[in-house]
């Protein structure tokens, strides 16, 4: 099959400098992510999932390489310019879901929104039509501490989503959720990415990265395993979760 990529990385490279020290946090890393694909990043902790989805969200820079999202270079951009940019093309969710505490959960999705839409209304509308897609119908003007964790979670997905960004990523959204509220995340991620919604998710929860329908693993800043799984459905979940065991095992999970 012959899939679209959406982001492209070139012998990817990132350095850490601090007391003067410094950590070679990614290697060399050479990955194609395609269009409409639910990408799930694995790997132990420090191994480098985190600074990999920085870097191709443009969030933080690059030492040396290439990445390349949407046609679009984003490691040659100015901050001006990668800052527009991230705006209209990146949606991206926190495992610490930092939604802006005095403001309702509307308001949290229509600021950014505002940002890049001009047509006031239009946002609005679709703020409210996310709203209703997360099932936060009714605490659409609550503020995110007169709601649950999971709901904050879920108003942070349609906080994401406000711009239809290209790429939705996500840094470990159920990583503070307790299990049901978990549960409903990822059901939510799985409709966006089922509606045409292009996601990248790191976990480190087997179930999670069940969800996706190709995993990526990273061991020490490398780029150690891609294991396609196919389109995600409940009815082979067990199947799923004990190939993507097996092959984590392999890897020195
Ligand atoms: N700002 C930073 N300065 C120095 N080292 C860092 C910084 N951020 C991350 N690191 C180091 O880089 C490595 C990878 O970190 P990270 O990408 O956060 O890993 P993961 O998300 O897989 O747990 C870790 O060893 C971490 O300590
Ligand atoms: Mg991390």
């Amino acid at each position: 099959m012959n899939r679209k990529y959406i982001i492209k990385t070139n012998n990817l490279c990132k350095t850490y400098t601090s007391g003067g020290i410094e950590f070679q946090a990614l290697k060399n890393i050479n990955l194609e992510i395609y269009q409409k694909d639910f990408t799930a990043i694995m790997g132990s902790s420090g191994s480098g999932k985190s600074t990999l989805l920085y870097l191709l969200s443009g969030l933080d820079i690059i030492t040396s390489g290439e990445v390349c999202l949407n046609d679009t270079r984003i490691d040659t951009l100015n901050e001006k310019q990668l800052s527009l940019f991230r705006r209209k093309n990146i949606g991206f969710v926190f495992q610490d879901i930092n939604l802006v505490p005095n403001l309702t959960l509307l308001e949290n999705i229509l600021i950014p929104g505002y940002l890049v839409e001009k047509d006031r209304k239009k946002v609005q509308k679709n703020a409210l039509s996310l709203l209703d897609t997360m099932g936060l119908k009714l605490e659409t003007n609550r503020l995110p501490s007169q709601v649950s964790g999971g709901q904050q979670q879920r108003g942070a997905i349609a906080r994401a989503l406000v711009n239809s960004p290209s790429v939705l990523f996500a840094d470990e959204p159920t990583g503070n959720l307790n299990s049901s509220q978990e549960e409903n995340v990822l059901e939510i991620l799985s409709k966006v990415n089922e509606n045409g919604q292009t996601v990248i998710m790191v976990t480190h929860d087997v179930k999670s990265a069940c969800r996706a329908n190709r995993v990526l693993y990273i061991k020490d800043g490398e780029l150690n395993g891609d294991l396609l799984l196919g389109k995600y459905s409940k009815n082979t979940l067990v199947e799923r979760e004990k190939e993507l065991l097996e092959w984590l095992t392999n890897r020195g999970w």
